[in-house]
């Protein structure tokens, strides 16, 4: 789908798995480079969905980033040794209060 320019100098990891990327360019950016268009299920029928505009308004991009949530990965750049994953559903709750 897509073709990188530029040559790519470190590695991120998705889904456990090590993919070429360039420091600085977005996580989204990365991943198609990849061949990699899922990024996300939704809550409800668990779809696949992927990056659609590409530019933070969306929300079609969300991924998980060293263990946080909802990451937009179009708006996140990568650094090497990234860890990144699919977001299965919604995001989960966290209790602040407690
Ligand atoms: S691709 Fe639309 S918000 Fe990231």
């Amino acid at each position: 789908m897509f073709r990188r320019t530029e040559p790519t100098d470190c590695t991120i990891e998705w889904e456990g798995r090590a993919l070429p990327a360039r420091a600085g360019e977005s996580l989204a950016v990365a991943l198609l480079a990849a061949g990699i268009t899922s990024f996300r299920e939704t809550p409800v029928t668990g779809t696949a969905r992927g990056p659609l505009c590409l530019m933070g308004a969306c929300f079609d991009c969300l991924v998980e980033v060293e263990g946080a949530q909802n990451i937009q990965a179009c708006l996140t750049q990568v650094t090497p040794g990234m860890r990144a994953g699919i977001q299965h559903g919604a995001r989960g709750f966290v209790d602040d209060a407690a």
